[in-house]
């Protein structure tokens, strides 16, 4: 994110995130990914970014991509379903589309169908990830995304990098969206493992304290 907490300017392109990153930044990005069974993201991410996801900049396995997808509508040819790159799995309402979910299937894309009360459970989706071997999983964004995953109390660890610049905004979005936790006393609490700093970007790593 931006000094101002933003991960996308308001035009919502978090892809111009990538020209601001050095070499060495989308090195450390990639090692994360490598570092992990699966790499998720929301519907939001793939519309406005289109992201590939997978390991480039540095030697290491793709991770499987995972996508938050109620109705499956996501576009067929977005990168990340591109299953000759790496695996990818969309998680769907039980109540989609069965017409979309085919061509999801034919694709080559595993869709998982899950209990949803307006979204999709979280909690439930990631007993499913578990059962199926996946242990070690990067939320990548978005905003609705982190916050779901983050009310539920789903997160062990935190990697939050401060780019060196400014975007403002009102509608730019931040880097936890959602509704937010009304109190204080239900904040999600956060312990400094390190710090470093690398071309600029201020790197932290933190623990989850729950
Ligand atoms: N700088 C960064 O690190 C970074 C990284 C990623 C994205 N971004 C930026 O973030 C923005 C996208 O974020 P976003 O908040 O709009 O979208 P998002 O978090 O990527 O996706 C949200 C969508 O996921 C689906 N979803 C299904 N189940 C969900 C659940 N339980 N919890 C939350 N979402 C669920 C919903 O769509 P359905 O109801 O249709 O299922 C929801 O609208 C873009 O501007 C992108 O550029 C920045």
């Amino acid at each position: 994110m931006t000094v101002d907490g933003k991960t996308a300017p308001a035009s919502r392109k978090g892809r111009l995130f990538t020209p601001m990153m050095s070499e060495e930044l989308v090195k450390r990005l990639h090692m994360l990914r490598a570092d992990v069974d699966a790499v998720l993201v929301g519907l939001g991410t793939v519309l406005e970014d289109d992201p590939k996801l997978t390991v480039r900049a540095v030697q290491g396995k793709n991770p499987i991509r995972i996508v938050l997808d109620s109705k499956a509508t996501i576009p067929l040819d977005s990168e990340v379903l591109d299953v000759g790159e790496a695996p990818t799995i969309v998680a769907v309402c039980d109540n989609a589309d069965a017409v979309r979910v085919d061509r999801l299937v034919w694709k080559g894309v595993e869709v998982i169908r899950c209990k949803c009360d307006g979204r999709i459970d979280l909690k439930l989706l990631l007993e499913e990830l578990y059962r199926r071997g996946i242990r070690r999983m990067l939320v990548e964004g978005g905003s609705e995304v982190r916050w779901g995953i983050i009310r539920e109390g789903l997160v062990d660890e935190v990697f939050i990098w401060i780019a060196p610049y400014i975007w403002g905004g009102r509608d730019a979005p931040t880097m936890v969206g959602g509704e937010g936790f009304q109190n204080i006393d239900s904040a999600f609490n956060l312990k400094l493992k390190n710090l470093e700093v690398v071309d600029g970007t201020v790197i932290l790593h933190y623990v989850a304290l729950k």
